[in-house]
């Protein structure tokens, strides 16, 4: 792998875009190492947490490579957009939660990333926008329905339609982002927040992640249903058990086990 680090901190794996060529934009060889190094993710069970954030000071990820795109034809395009979709798919569906620690620049396929994973973490100067209209294109990496879930219709397409540059506050008053914390602080409160994630029983953080996203696809009643069987899955756990019974002992679980 050349532009794509993963580092483990006992149970969070810490993965690093880095192009600093280019502000870690996105082109194809780090989609089709970011698509591979997902694929080791999800078979990684010792994982509970994975943060995803950029190289260096400036940027969390500038886009989509517009060398690359530049001269595409439209069949080129729409591969470039189908394996994006797919790398941001496996990012939205791992099994694990996942925390963008947004360091910088967070623009179109960046922006696209960031709303890929479940929670977002900025540092004061982050930026974020989806300025593709502005290149002749619309978004193209999940962009026009994942901002529209996060922050509503009409502020998706204000910002989609104008291309308007946003910076943290203004993404954390609209919902885009969960917390604004000082830069040198960034990856300390991503790992604290992962960490705290981590401390809880993770098949019932995992089968709560799934229960969210594919509850969030479907009519309500066919939802809670499908909470149920997640629900009632816990009660296979040894955790649901140790945890319970440690309650009622009056201490905590020392580690959960599964
Ligand atoms: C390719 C990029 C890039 C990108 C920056 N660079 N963003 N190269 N693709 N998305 C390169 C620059 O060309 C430059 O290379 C180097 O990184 C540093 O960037 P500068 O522009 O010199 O830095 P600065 O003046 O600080 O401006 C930072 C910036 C600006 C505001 C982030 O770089 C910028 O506007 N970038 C493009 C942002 C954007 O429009 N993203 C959306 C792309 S479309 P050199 O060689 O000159 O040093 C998209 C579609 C997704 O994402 C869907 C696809 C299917």
């Amino acid at each position: 792998m050349e532009n794509v680090i993963l580092k483990k901190e006992g149970n969070i794996g810490v993965l690093t875009i880095s192009r600093p060529c280019a502000l870690n934009a996105l082109d194809f060889k780090t989609l089709v190492e970011l698509d591979k190094v997902l694929d080791e993710l999800e078979g990684d069970e010792s994982l509970y947490v994975l943060i995803i954030t950029g190289d260096g000071e400036k940027s969390f990820v500038a886009g989509a490579d517009i060398s690359q795109m530049k001269d595409m034809n439209p069949i080129q395009a729409r591969n470039f957009s189908i394996l994006g979709n797919k790398v941001f798919k496996k990012i939205e569906n791992l099994r694990i939660p996942t925390i963008a620690a947004v360091n910088g620049y967070a623009l179109g396929g960046g922006c696209e990333l960031a709303l890929a994973c479940d929670i977002r973490i900025a540092c004061e100067g982050a930026k974020f926008g989806q300025p593709e209209v502005g290149l002749g294109i619309t978004p193209g990496f999940g962009g026009t329905q994942r901002l529209t879930r996060i922050v509503g219709l009409a502020k998706a397409k204000e910002l989609i339609f104008t291309g308007e540059i946003i910076d943290a506050n203004e993404a954390l008053r609209i919902g885009l982002v969960n917390k604004i914390v000082k830069k040198e602080e960034l990856m300390e409160a991503a790992l604290k927040l992962a960490r705290k994630i981590a401390s809880n029983a993770p098949i019932a953080v995992m089968l709560a992640k799934s229960s969210i996203n594919k509850g969030y696809q479907m009519d309500i009643d066919t939802a809670v249903m499908y909470e149920t069987e997640v629900f009632s899955q816990c009660f296979s756990t040894e955790d649901q058990k140790d945890a319970m019974i440690a309650f009622l002992e009056k201490r905590k679980v020392e580690k959960f086990k599964n």
